[in-house]
């Protein structure tokens, strides 16, 4: 379709060409097709799909979603169909409409996540993010995010299996997010998206126990933005890759923050519940701003600070 938004918004992320740096996050947008019908989501740069695992999960149980003053904690535990019922029910829509996609995929073991990459890499999908930072899986997960070592294995090891660009998506517990970004980076990794969720906690006090019952949940949204964009501006002084920035982001200023931190892409999540349309806006917010500012170029403005 047409691009009614400038050319001077494209970025070249690890060899894709993305019309602009709008993505919708993982989780936050399922697989595109309800908020499709919200407005044309095509006019994004792309599109994460909801956490993809070998089989399918029917998450966690009791409360999923817990407001907080400036942000939401989730407990889903990574309910999806499972890569299969995917392939069949999800992804002719994806295929057919025109804006990147981005398989996000997790697990449990790393057995899980090889099994899974090799069916996503015989398709025709654009990107794989692999999440190694889910907070609320009780095996595996977050676990492989927090330590270099672990992260480097398992990025090295789906390396060797995908000739798909790909994607690590980290996690903000990890113990030092840059030299995690560098281990990835080292074992083939052809870009990094930061961050996922912040492992927090809430307690219900009348009941006297934890809202969720894995007691920990993942904390998002604005609360979450000026930690993630410093963990962003860090990352993207340590490595030649490139990064996609994430958290909180509920406007083009917070985009423009994060280009200027060092993203090349940003992801836009949480604010998708609270308005539907925030991708849209957003990318409308940032397109103004370019043509105010006679920027050519995401890079004349990108990793400026
Ligand atoms: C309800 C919900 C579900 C999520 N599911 C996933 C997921 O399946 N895979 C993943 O990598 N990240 C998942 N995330 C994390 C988001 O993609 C994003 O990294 C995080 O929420 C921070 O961005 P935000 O503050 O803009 O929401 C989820 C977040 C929320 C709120």
């Amino acid at each position: 379709m047409m691009n009614k938004f400038n050319d001077q918004l494209r970025v070249d992320f690890a060899g894709v060409n993305f019309k602009n740096p709008i993505i919708l996050s993982s989780g936050t947008a399922g697989f595109g097709q309800e908020l499709n019908d919200v407005y044309n989501i095509e006019l994004l740069g792309g599109l994460s799909t909801k956490g993809l695992t070998l089989r399918q999960r029917s998450g966690n149980v009791g409360t999923r979603i817990w407001e907080t003053p400036a942000g939401i904690m989730n407990s889903i535990g990574l309910e999806n169909p499972g890569i299969r019922k995917f392939i069949e029910q999800e992804l002719d829509f994806l295929e057919k409409i025109d804006l990147v996609n981005i398989v996000n995929i997790g697990g449990s073991t790393l057995e899980d996540y090889i099994e899974t990459v090799k069916i996503v890499s015989e398709l025709k999908v654009d990107m794989i993010e692999l999440n190694i930072s889910c907070p609320n899986l009780k095996k595996g997960g977050m676990s492989f995010g927090i330590k270099a070592k672990t992260a480097a294995k398992i990025t090295r090891e789906i390396r060797k299996i995908t000739d798909l660009p790909l994607v690590v998506k980290l996690s903000p517990q990890a113990r030092n997010i840059s030299e995690v970004a560098l281990a990835c980076q080292g074992a083939g990794a052809d870009g990094l998206s930061l961050v996922n969720t912040f492992k927090a906690m809430a307690i219900d006090i009348e009941a006297k126990k934890p809202v969720f019952e894995n007691i920990y949940a993942g904390l998002s949204g604005p609360a979450i933005k000026p930690i993630a964009l410093r963990m962003v501006h860090e990352v993207c002084q340590a490595v030649e890759i490139p990064v996609m920035g994430v958290g909180g982001i509920s406007s083009w200023q917070d985009a423009v923050e994060y280009i200027m931190a060092g993203a090349s892409l940003v992801q836009i999540g949480t604010a998708n519940f609270i308005n539907p349309r925030a991708g849209l806006e957003i990318l409308k917010g940032l397109n103004n701003y370019f043509e105010k500012n006679k920027i050519e170029s995401i890079n004349q403005i990108r990793g400026i600070i």
